[in-house]
């Protein structure tokens, strides 16, 4: 299937690591001129040859902090003056968790900068060169525990939420315009970050962090959230459906918030 990505422009949030690096894997696969967003450098210049070496014909790396108000804009002014307009927007970028009792208020505003205000200032951001495109798409990353509540996630889940919410209003006001915005709520997924993080939990109980099946045991033991597959999902496994959102060849979908989980019964 011919996703209509060759020579378009894209802009992946996160684009470094997990879900965001295998989304800007894929666009550049698909021909796409791709330009990540993250903090580090040396992860930025490591992702952009590799963007380059699965064939993004101009792929770039912008130090960002998404947080930042003031870096973002420049972000989006640079990328202004080297691309006519962008395509495709996705934000991956989210926030940490806490239960209820262990969040300060700074701990809230810090969720929801990540994860609400991050794609709400890069939409901004990108709103004159995506109306400068003959077709433009935005996909936001959103989680899947706005469905399925844990006490563990209560800020996360809170702006994401949010995040859903935006992405189902701005579908509206934006598709006269051709803008098609949409919302991809990952369930677990075996990142390295996650992997990485958890790893202490995992080995206590003889698990191993980077095995989607023993993940799935370890979430079902201490969220009791099975899943119809047994397993984890992998960042490809998302990447490949919001590419697809983030294509020309999605038309008609909108204000659309897609489950990639494993199968549950939420919908
Ligand atoms: N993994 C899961 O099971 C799961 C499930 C549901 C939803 N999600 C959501 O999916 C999204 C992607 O998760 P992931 O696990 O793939 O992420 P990840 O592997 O931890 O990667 C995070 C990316 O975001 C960048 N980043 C972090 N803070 C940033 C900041 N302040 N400014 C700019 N860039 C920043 C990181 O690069 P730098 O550190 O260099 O900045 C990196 O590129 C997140 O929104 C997460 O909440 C994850």
């Amino acid at each position: 299937m011919d996703l209509g990505l060759a020579g378009a422009t894209a802009v992946v949030t996160g684009g470094t690591k997990g879900m965001g690096l295998a989304t800007a894997e894929v666009l550049a696969g698909e021909g796409a001129s791709v330009a990540v967003l993250a903090r580090d450098r040396a992860g930025l210049d490591q992702t952009v040859d590799r963007l380059r070496a699965i064939g993004s014909p101009d792929p770039v790396g912008l130090s960002v902090d998404v947080t930042d108000a003031g870096q973002i804009e420049r972000a989006f002014a640079e990328l202004s003056e080297r691309w006519p307009c962008l395509n495709s927007l996705v934000n991956t970028v989210g926030p940490m968790d806490g239960t209820f009792e262990n969040l300060t208020d700074e701990d809230w505003d810090t969720a929801f900068s990540l994860g609400t205000m991050s794609a709400v200032r890069c939409i901004r951001g990108a709103l004159p060169l995506l109306r400068r495109a003959p077709w433009a798409r935005i996909v936001n990353i959103g989680a899947h525990s706005i469905k399925r509540q844990s006490p563990r996630l209560v800020a996360y889940t809170a702006a994401k939420a949010a995040l859903t919410s935006i992405s189902k209003n701005l579908a509206r006001s934006l598709g006269p315009e051709g803008i098609l915005v949409n919302t991809v709520s990952p369930g677990t997924i075996v990142t390295a970050s996650f992997s990485s993080t958890l790893r202490p939990l995992f080995e206590a109980e003889g698990l191993d962090p980077t095995d989607p099946h023993d993940v799935m045991r370890w979430i079902e033991s201490n969220f009791n959230h099975p899943v119809d597959l047994g397993r984890a999902g992998l960042p490809d496994e998302v990447a490949s459906i919001v590419v697809y959102l983030a294509s020309k060849r999605n038309g008609y979908v909108t204000g659309a918030n897609v489950n990639v989980d494993g199968g549950s019964d939420f919908n």
